[in-house]
This record gives structure tokens, C-alpha cells and sequence, in this order.
């Protein structure tokens, strides 16, 4: 299996090949990005960093490489901004982007081939992909586990519990998650938390982001973000079925359609198998219906 990464010069990109390549899980990683000399560097260092540990190519690629590309991972972007306060700032010149990077991948995209993408505002970023490239939409994937990561952060901070023995998810849209506390849990048993522990919850994850913001590092989660799209990878080459977070396109679940939002998803060898029901409480209802009216909003202020 093959898999291309578009934006590999930059920050994710690059740290999602280092990931994907440690993992051995396919046998090619194309590296596209309109920074060709970086990115020739990248190839460059990591086929020799990784010769140890895997057998996975690393490759300059052009558009006309991806043909026999089972995965595109898609992380292209306008440049990481620290004035950013919101993601969706970068909608309409992101969108360019979508545009022209489907326009170049046309020509030669393998009918099937799963897009996974980073790139912000998440939702209306793969939700265009799939209007675009058009076909079923279970291999078009958002990655948005970083909400559920922080949110899972935040309780072991509050609470002591350890991280993994939680399984709690959040939903709907990417940097304004909706936490789904009432369905948490530790060790298969409900997690009960009062409400101040939920607001204090809430309240680290909107400083953790002002905080990085603040820092002007030039960067963004490039290591939380790509250890995690690498999961998506796996999930979808050895078929484990892996249940997360994923940006999917609605056609009617929950009463949402026309709209992509994250959602808890089974991945599996057909990308997102399922979309799954956690017995959302009518209050998370109406939050999710208040999002999807959002989104569809401004995926419509873009033409979509
Ligand atoms: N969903 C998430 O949880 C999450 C987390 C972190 C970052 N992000 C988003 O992911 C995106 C990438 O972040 P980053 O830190 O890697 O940004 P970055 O600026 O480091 O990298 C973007 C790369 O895209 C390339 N690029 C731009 N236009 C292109 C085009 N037309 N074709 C090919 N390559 C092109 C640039 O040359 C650059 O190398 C951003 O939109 C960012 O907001 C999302």
C-alpha cells in the first residue's frame, strides 16, 4: 500500500510521514508540497533516519505520482498564524487551496482512495473535499482528535484518574467541541464529575490554546496531531476497527445532513465504518443541531 502526504514540508506533514514511516505500514510515502526543496530535504533525511526501522520509501512526488496512492493525507495550508484566535479565519483562503490541490489530483487520483485532512476550519475543509471529489463519502476523514486528547488531559489534571483508563469523546466541531460528560467513562464505569470539575474541564482547554497562542512558537500541534492521523492510517491499512474521533459527512445522522462534523467513529479498512449513537442526551441534541446550523453556514458563505 502507498500513501502521498500534500503539505509535506510543513510542520504536520512532515511529522505525519516521520509517524506513519516509524510504523512501517506502508510500503511508500510520497512527499508533495509546493516547497519542493524542503520537502526534497525531508525525503532526503527521513529515508536515511528510518533505515533501521522500517522499510517504507520516502519520495519526492509530483501530482502525477499519486495514482497508485491508497491514502492521500492532505495537510496543505495558509502559513500557521499566532494572531489566529479562531480556526475558521483561514476559511476562504484555505478553500482556494482545497480547490486547487483537487484540480491538480483530478487527473490522477485512484477512484477510492481515502482523503484524510488536517487542514482549518476542519469540518467545511473535508466536507469541500468530498463535494469536489465526490464519491462515498466514508473515505473522506477529518482528523479532529485533538479536542478528545485535551479533554481526556484536562480530567486526569482535575481528577488523578489516569488518562487511559477514561474513554470520554467530544463532538461536533473542531476548537468549539460539544464534551460529551454525561456518556464518560473510567474503566467501563460512569466518570461522575461535579459541575465545577466540568467547568474547570472547559476552562483548560480554552487556556491551553490561548497559552500556545501566546507563546508565538510559529508552529503548530505537530506531534499530537500527526501520532494521531498515523492511528487513522493504521486503522484503515490493518483494519482494526479502531474507534475515535473522525470529521464525517453527514447524510442524516442526528438530523444533520449537507454538513461534515465530528462525530465517534469506527475506522476500519473502509475508512469510517460507522458513525456511532452514543445515546446523545436531547440537550447535546439541540447543541449539535446549533453547530450544524454553524457549519452549514459558513460552508455556504464559501459556495459549498
Ligand atoms: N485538525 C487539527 O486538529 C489540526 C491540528 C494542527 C494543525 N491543523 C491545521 O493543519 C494545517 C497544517 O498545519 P501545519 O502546522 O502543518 O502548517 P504549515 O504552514 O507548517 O504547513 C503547511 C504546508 O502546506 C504547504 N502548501 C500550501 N499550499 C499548498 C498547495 N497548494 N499544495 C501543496 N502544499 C501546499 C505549505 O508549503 C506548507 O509546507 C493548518 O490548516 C492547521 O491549522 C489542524
Amino acid at each position: 500500500m502507498k500513501l502521498a502526504i500534500i503539505g509535506a514540508a510543513g510542520t504536520l506533514g512532515s511529522s505525519t510521514v516521520f509517524c506513519v514511516g516509524q510504523k512501517g505500514l506502508v510500503d511508500e510515502i510520497k512527499l508533495i508540497d509546493i516547497k519542493r526543496n524542503i520537502v526534497e530535504t525531508h525525503a532526503m533525511d527521513l529515508y536515511q533516519g528510518l533505515l533501521d526501522d522500517t522499510h517504507t520509501k520516502f519520495t519526492l512526488a509530483d501530482y502525477s505520482d499519486i495514482a497508485d496512492c491508497d491514502i492521500l493525507v492532505i495537510t496543505a495550508s495558509v502559513p500557521y498564524n499566532s494572531n489566529v484566535k479562531d480556526r475558521s479565519v483561514n476559511l476562504v483562503k484555505n478553500y482556494k487551496i482545497v480547490q486547487s490541490i483537487c484540480e491538480e489530483m483530478k487527473p490522477y487520483r485512484k477512484p477510492g482512495s481515502f482523503i484524510i485532512t488536517s487542514t482549518n476550519p476542519l469540518e467545511a475543509m473535508i466536507n469541500a473535499y468530498y463535494k469536489l471529489l465526490g464519491e462515498e463519502r466514508n473515505k473522506f476523514i477529518g482528523f479532529c482528535a485533538n479536542d478528545t486528547i485535551r479533554m481526556k488531559w484536562a480530567i486526569e489534571e482535575i481528577t488523578g484518574i489516569s488518562y487511559s483508563d477514561i474513554k470520554a469523546f467530544c463532538v461536533g466541531e473542531h476548537g468549539h467541541a460539544i464534551r460529551l460528560y454525561d456518556q464518560a467513562t473510567v474503566s467501563g464505569e460512569p466518570l461522575v464529575l461535579t459541575d465545577d470539575q466540568k467547568a474547570q474541564v472547559d476552562k483548560m482547554n480554552v487556556e491551553w490554546f490561548a497559552h500556545w497562542q501566546s507563546l508565538e512558537g510559529g508552529r503548530t500541534t505537530g506531534w499530537t496531531s500527526s501520532t494521531h492521523i498515523a492511528k487513522i492510517v493504521e486503522a484503515i491499512v490493518n483494519d482494526s476497527k479502531v474507534i475515535m474521533p473522525a470529521a464525517a459527512v453527514l447524510d442524516g445522522e442526528f438530523g444533520c445532513r449537507e454538513v461534515a462534523m465530528d462525530m465517534i467513529c469506527t475506522i476500519g479498512a473502509n475508512g469510517i465504518e460507522e458513525i456511532i449513537d452514543p445515546n446523545f442526551t436531547s440537550e447535546q441534541m439541540e447543541a449539535l443541531a446549533v453547530t450544524a446550523e454553524k457549519l452549514r453556514a459558513q460552508e455556504a458563505s464559501i459556495g459549498l
